[in-house]
């Protein structure tokens, strides 16, 4: 067994771990009920993944998904429940087929890559407001999910809706995230995050940076509430309809009971963490087979993080056949 799969197996042990302390209450044989949001393409997978291991060990779980989607669909151990959103399968797969056509685009400029991802931005966007006014502003399922009576929700912050029904429902949120745009988690946590050592995103720096990166990641950081107005705001506005008080999402998100973090130390920065937060990157290791070739010392070796990243981490997503749509729309 190679030194990955060693670091794998331990990883997907913690994570087993933190999932069961977070749900099993330290009672034996108790089981209870979920109710998961999903968020669509790659974020699906390691949700799915723990859904599934959930509803495998006695735990009810019901995940509550659009009827439309890229990649949610249902599983052996879970219950699905879907509800009716306005976009048809026809906008998804051209934003497949566009997103895949960005790729291929490798060396760009930095204005030219702010500028693309604003315009993904734009059906993410419409995606995230129709879908959420979908399942919040529909009454009946509403007072459906409420006679449940789940003892917790289960989603990924980086589409909020999750987190806003868990607040509406009086659930206790489980977050599971790789990261979120604009640095929203780590304000939500309060988890320091100074910008001299932080490299924002699209900046590619890493955590040793010059005098003058330093000066352009502050430049970045200052845009950082414009992009979580743009990619939140709507769903700032819906909080605040549903809840008729105003209130954001960062607000909601500040609430949340546990967050799992699908990263850990060897592919982020060490950073201080709040007691809440558990690194569960060895989820990515659930599905096993055998990896493929992957350089790593070498790329280790060349002593840019972001090069290691890049070059560890695609064929990974291949060969994982995560399509990576949301890593380059929503860079986590
Ligand atoms: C998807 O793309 C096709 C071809 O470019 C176009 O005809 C169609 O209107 C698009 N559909 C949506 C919903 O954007
Ligand atoms: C939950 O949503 C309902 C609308 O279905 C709303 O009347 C109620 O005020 C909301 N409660 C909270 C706490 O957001």
């Amino acid at each position: 067994m190679g030194l990955i799969q060693i670091f794998c197996l331990e990883l997907s042990l913690i994570l087993t771990g933190a999932v069961l302390h977070a749900t099993e209450i330290r009672q034996t044989g108790w089981t209870g009920k979920l109710l998961v949001i999903p968020m669509d393409g790659s974020h699906w997978t390691g949700l799915k993944a723990v859904s599934e291991d959930l509803g495998r060990r006695g735990h009810e779980v019901m995940v509550v998904m659009p009827e439309v989607s890229m990649r949610l669909g249902p599983g052996k151990h879970y219950t699905t429940k879907t509800f009716a959103v306005p976009y048809s399968q026809d906008l998804l797969d051209n934003m497949t087929r566009r997103h895949g056509e960005i790729l291929k685009m490798s060396k760009v400029s930095f204005i030219k890559r702010i500028n693309m991802f604003l315009e993904n931005m734009k059906d993410i966007l419409y995606i995230f407001t129709s879908t959420s006014e979908s399942l919040l502003f529909d009454p009946e399922l509403l007072a459906f999910l409420r006679e449940q009576n789940f003892d917790a929700l289960l989603t990924d912050p980086a589409f909020p809706l999750g987190a806003i029904l868990a607040h509406n429902l009086s659930l206790p949120a489980v977050y599971m995230l790789r990261g979120m745009p604009c640095g929203l988690d780590t304000k939500a946590t309060g988890c320091p995050d100074p910008v001299s050592y932080i490299p924002r995103f699209f900046t590619r720096y890493t955590d040793r940076m010059s005098f003058g990166q330093r000066v352009v990641n502050l430049l970045v950081s200052m845009l950082e509430p414009l992009m979580c107005k743009l990619l939140y705001g709507s769903l700032d506005d819906i909080a605040s309809r549903l809840m008729h008080r105003d209130t954001t999402v960062l607000d909601i998100l500040k609430g949340g009971a546990l967050w799992l973090m699908r990263y850990d130390f060897m592919l982020e920065f060490p950073k201080p963490l709040m007691p809440n937060m558990v690194l569960i990157g060895g989820i990515n290791c659930a599905v096993k087979n055998p990896l493929p070739k992957v350089s790593l010392s070498a790329a280790v070796g060349s002593g840019k993080f972001t090069k290691y990243r890049a070059l560890a981490m695609k064929p990974m997503m291949d060969h994982f056949k995560i399509n990576y749509l949301h890593l380059h729309v929503l860079p986590i």
